[in-house]
């Protein structure tokens, strides 16, 4: 079954359930300031969801584009992509549970004939304010059971139980659902509510066990061993947060949520997600082109991978208006054009492969987003020049690498340079070399980069402005990224933290903070998991000069011990929406207009620098 059938049977069947069908918004909110792309369908509903009336009345149904730029690093692997349809059908004060899931079980068994014993399903098992929902489990069983499925209902991380069960309670980490993630990381106004999960099973053949996150415990249907995928989620959204906690909304809503290419997946029963058919004709035309095969190596499977995600992703960008550019939305953009082109260049490439792979993506969607079409020559137009401009780089890079391998084989120390001056990643220096039998040393390429990063290290250590090493783009997203960590810091080890003193290059943050012992691992998971929620959530970052008055009256904080002339200068980090205020530090700056530009954080290291003084290594990759 094709993608765009399986987009169009789910349309079809909640039309079929009084539901209005509407065209997907833009990947660019429309009066959201609050995130850079849609990321997933629910988005652009939350004022619905809240009460306002939907022009279109109480049941609506969409495939939406979605994006998410924080999973670019990830792509390569066999489920990542950063561009994704989402199905979604919602009640605005309709239908509720009795309605949406014997729906969903429909639509999964009869319109696209999953088997339903290779389907399992999550529900919340409550908190101390709110219950566990024993009703969806009652109405899964129900349903499980009417097909002869044995369904029983086990409480995860019920081990034995794990074995033999069809449906499972979670806590709120994982069947809770908001923007914002669990109930205590929701700001006041943001609504939410329980949610219940279906998966697909690939079978226990890809049980995994050593690459699973879980690889001491039983594998189960959120682990992360390649086995389970999930499908879809409803939520059932009918709380809102309040300055005294949990109130029912006023009005009981469901918010369905599925990946289509998902769905095409378990619909072809293949976890790969780039066989499905809109991914794979542009791996076909990559295997053409390069005359390599999808599959023949990790590197080949990766690079395709990259650019066919990649490709699909700009054409959709640049349809919906982003342009390259070095700022927001437009450097989001020209990271996928520039890693594409990388790799294309690694596939060993050469030919003019911009306006056919646009082609492709066109030809594949277009019926089902007609825009596209209307825009294949600006779409192509934009692709080729932002091409244009970094092949100039690439190639001079090439002349460089030719002209010394033409003297000696290539060093470990030479892929370095290319590195350093050209932006060779070290892959694509390798395989130039190899291709003319010369065979550079990682471990030397290695070393080298070490012996950078120490350099750079005590060079600028004597004389940081502010702690930076300089006001670079890169060096400005690790300083915004120190003001969330310390913000993070603060709420997971107590008010007694303090900065003691920052050290910010262009390859990690260096924090120091006055705290008397070791961080345990779960303490560092949350300050990460806090610093990435809100750079997804892409939270505003503004100066202000204030009095020193003011600026102590707010509650900014800056370095232990540090004397402020009278005049100030401060940074609010914010969330526009809701006016929450995530951080607010004494600071001369520079730093990002959005979290959102940030990348993904990362604690490296956390160690002893003194007695009662601690230190943090971080990277944003
Ligand atoms: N809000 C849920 C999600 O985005 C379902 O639409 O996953």
């Amino acid at each position: 079954m094709q993608t765009a059938e399986i987009r169009d049977k789910y349309l079809r069947f909640f039309e079929r359930h009084g539901h209005v069908v509407v065209p997907s918004s833009s990947l660019v909110p429309e009066n959201d300031a609050t995130t850079l792309f849609t990321g997933s369908g629910m988005q652009p509903m939350v004022p619905y969801l809240l009460g306002a009336p939907h022009p279109k009345g109480t049941r609506i149904a969409d495939s939406q584009k979605s994006f998410r730029s924080q999973d670019i690093e990830e792509v390569g692997d066999n489920r990542h992509t950063t561009f994704f349809e989402m199905l979604g059908n919602w009640s605005l004060g309709d239908y509720f549970k009795t309605e949406q899931i014997p729906w969903m079980f429909e639509f999964l068994t009869s319109e696209l004939s999953l088997d339903p014993k290779r389907i399992y399903v999550t529900c919340f098992r409550g908190n101390d304010v709110i219950n566990k929902d024993t009703e969806s489990a009652e109405i899964w069983q129900k349903l499980f059971t009417e097909k002869n499925i044995d369904a029983t209902i086990v409480d995860f991380p019920e081990r034995d139980g794990m074995q033999s069960g069809r449906i499972f309670y979670y806590d709120e980490k994982k069947n809770w659902w908001s923007r914002a993630g669990v109930p205590s990381n929701m700001p006041v106004g943001e609504p939410g509510g329980p949610d219940s999960e279906m998966f697909w099973d690939f079978g226990e053949h890809l049980n995994l066990h050593e690459k699973s996150a879980w690889k001491d415990e039983v594998c189960h249907v959120n682990c992360d061993c390649g086995r389970f995928m999930e499908i879809g989620n409803n939520v059932f959204m009918e709380y809102i947060k309040t300055e005294n906690g949990f109130e029912k909304l006023k009005q009981q809503n469901v918010d369905f949520g599925g990946g289509l290419e998902r769905l095409a997946a378990a619909v072809g029963d293949d976890p790969d997600m780039f066989k499905i058919d809109v991914l794979w004709v542009l791996i076909h035309y990559l295997e053409e082109m390069s005359g390599k095969t999808y599959g023949e190596s990790a590197d080949v499977t990766r690079q395709m991978r990259i650019i066919a995600d990649h490709i699909r992703a700009s054409v959709f960008l640049v349809s919906d208006g982003v342009i390259p550019s070095n700022k927001d939305r437009g450097y989001v953009l020209r990271r996928l054009l520039r890693r594409s082109m990388v790799a294309m260049r690694m596939l060993g490439s050469q030919a003019d492969w911009v306006p056919n792979a646009v082609a492709a993506v066109i030809l594949t969607y277009k019926t089902a987003f007609p825009v596209l079409g209307e825009n294949t020559a600006i779409i192509t137009k934009v692709i080729e020049e932002e091409k244009n401009k970094f092949s100039a780089t690439l190639d001079k890079g090439l002349k460089e690498f030719n002209k010394i391998s033409s003297q000696h084989a290539i060093t470990g120390t030479d892929a370095f340079n290319l590195y350093q001056t050209f932006g060779f990643p070290w892959e694509l220096t390798r395989d130039l070399a190899l291709e003319a039998g010369q065979r550079p040393d990682e471990e030397e390429f290695k070393a080298e980069f070490k012996k950078h990063q120490d350099l750079s290290r005590t060079s600028s250590a004597g004389d940081f402005k502010g702690g930076l090493a300089d006001h670079s783009e890169v060096v400005v997203r690790y300083h915004t990224a120190t003001h969330l960590m310390q913000k993070a810091l603060r709420q997971v080890l107590g008010e007694d933290v303090w900065q003691k003193g920052s050290n910010i290059t262009s390859e990690r943050t260096r924090f120091d903070f006055t705290f008397p012992r070791k961080m345990t691992e779960e303490e560092k998971a949350e300050v990460e998991r806090l610093v990435n929620s809100w750079i997804f959530r892409d939270l505003t970052v503004k100066r202000e000069v204030v009095s020193l008055d003011e600026a102590r009256k707010r509650g900014a904080i800056g370095l232990f011990g540090e004397k402020y002339a009278d005049e100030v200068s401060i940074y609010t980090i914010f969330d526009p929406k809701t006016n929450e205020v995530v951080s607010l530090e004494f600071c001369g700056g520079p730093h990002v207009e959005h979290t959102g530009t940030i990348g993904k954080f990362h604690i490296q290291k956390e160690e002893a620098v003194s007695a009662g003084v601690r230190r943090i290594k971080a990277v944003i990759e």
